[in-house]
């Protein structure tokens, strides 16, 4: 029996074509596989649309729905899933994807840079590699974004550029493998999985903020957020987590009511130990902020949602293990060395 993988299209620029006021989201999975399916008899390739919309207007539940269609997929004898999208959020539900439970088969987003209607679309390339990673015998069961003849770890994958081709990263990590010659090159091990986060409870949607800080800003957004009480932040700082000292106040008491966690705006790995002066993480930390490890500010939005969304409580445990289980795959021994231990 040839082995079943499912392709699931939601639109995105690997969808769309230019038909006269720009890019549109135009084809759905059965157009978008065509080629593809009639160049690799060896695996019957499922198609099916959950929606045709940019990124922009994807939302949570319907990240759950697929979550649970791969679930399905899975429990069907499903071989693998390709979920194609648009890029601006794939990071995102990628990422989210992975924490609404480890699926028990391998599953590759993918999009692309150029829509289908240009004269070099990157889409069918990217594609064709999704299927060659879903169907490597060295796929464990993993979520991963392949593009580009990259594959990177939802975890980790980030998108750093508007328009360029290699627009994804995974940032202060390294690479899951890459594309040669049409075969997946593993380039480490699949990683472990993450904590499991339950199922969304109820249908409201938990709402987390985040606020990118820029030279000499004021507390003003945040004083207002005071009163409008959002159920998370994240703080999208400067450096390796660095706010002008006259905002620390306002976000030690922001701490003190909901998890606030403190990412880098440049997308990078803030640090814990480092910086000691008013307003810099040392200081950020100890006002009860929650480190944000290597995790970019979209995909910390993200993970306070999940958790926030569980209705398990212990958010701010939770959102630092998680975080730090990220963060500690850097290296592949991240026990501490003997220099970092106190001395006596
Ligand atoms: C979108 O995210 O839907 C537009 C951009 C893209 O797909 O690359």
């Amino acid at each position: 029996m040839r082995p079943k993988i499912k392709i699931v299209s939601l639109g995105g620029t690997i969808s769309m074509r230019s038909e006269g006021a720009g890019l549109n989201p135009a084809l759905g999975a059965e157009a978008l596989a065509a080629d593809l399916a009639r160049r690799t008899p060896q695996v019957e390739l499922i198609r099916q649309d959950l929606g045709r919309v940019a990124s922009a207007n994807l939302d949570l539940a319907l990240v759950n729905r697929l979550s649970g269609l791969i679930a399905g997929f899975a429990a069907e004898g499903g071989r693998g899933v390709i979920v194609t999208q648009g890029t601006d959020t794939l990071e995102e539900t990628a990422f989210l994807t992975e924490l609404l439970g480890t699926p028990a088969l391998p599953v590759a987003f993918t999009g692309a840079m150029r829509g289908a209607s240009a004269d070099s679309p990157d889409g069918p390339a990217n594609l064709a590699d999704a299927l060659a990673f879903v169907t490597s015998p060295s796929a464990g069961a993993e979520v991963v974004v392949v593009m580009n003849g990259q594959v990177h770890a939802a975890r980790h994958a980030q998108k750093t550029d508007t328009t360029a081709l290699d627009a994804f990263s995974s940032r202060s990590h390294a690479p899951r493998g890459r594309l040669h010659e049409g075969r997946f090159i593993a380039l480490r091990p699949p990683f472990p999985p993450l904590p499991s986060v339950g199922p969304r409870r109820g249908d409201a949607s938990p709402r987390v903020w985040i606020a990118t800080i820029g030279l000499d800003m004021d507390e003003t957004l945040f004083t207002l957020g005071e009163d409008a009480g959002p159920d998370g932040w994240v703080i999208a700082a400067l450096g390796a987590g660095h706010v002008p000292e006259k905002l620390a106040p306002v976000l030690g008491r922001l701490a003190r009511k909901a998890p606030v966690v403190l990412c880098s705006r440049t997308g990078g790995m803030v640090c814990e130990r480092t910086y000691g002066y008013a307003g810099a993480e040392i200081d950020l930390l100890s006002r009860g902020l929650l480190a944000g490890g290597s995790l970019s500010p979209a995909k910390a939005r993200v993970a306070l949602l999940a958790l926030l969304g569980d209705g398990r409580g212990d958010v701010a445990r939770r959102f630092a293990e998680l975080a730090a289980r990220v963060r500690d795959e850097t290296s592949p021994d991240t026990r501490p060395s003997p220099l970092e231990t106190a001395s006596p």
